[in-house]
């Protein structure tokens, strides 16, 4: 799987990692990253576990 350069601000720290192209925000941050705050509950978009904030809005991770 090919991998991609990410660059952002978790929490006020700078991160930058190497992800799977495909994978989800969510397998990112717990996976990856290490930030296990967001939950997997249905990976389908509907239970809003996965939920984190962008810019100031509300997203599903998942
Ligand atoms: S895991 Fe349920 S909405 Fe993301």
């Amino acid at each position: 799987m090919v991998k991609v350069p990410v660059q952002f601000t978790l929490n006020g720290s700078e991160k930058a990692e190497f992800i799977d192209s495909g994978a989800t925000l969510l397998h990112a941050l717990r996976d990856k990253i290490g930030d296990t705050s967001p939950k997997g509950g249905c990976h389908q978009g509907t239970c809003g576990a996965c939920s984190v904030i962008i810019d100031g809005e509300l997203r599903l991770s998942c």
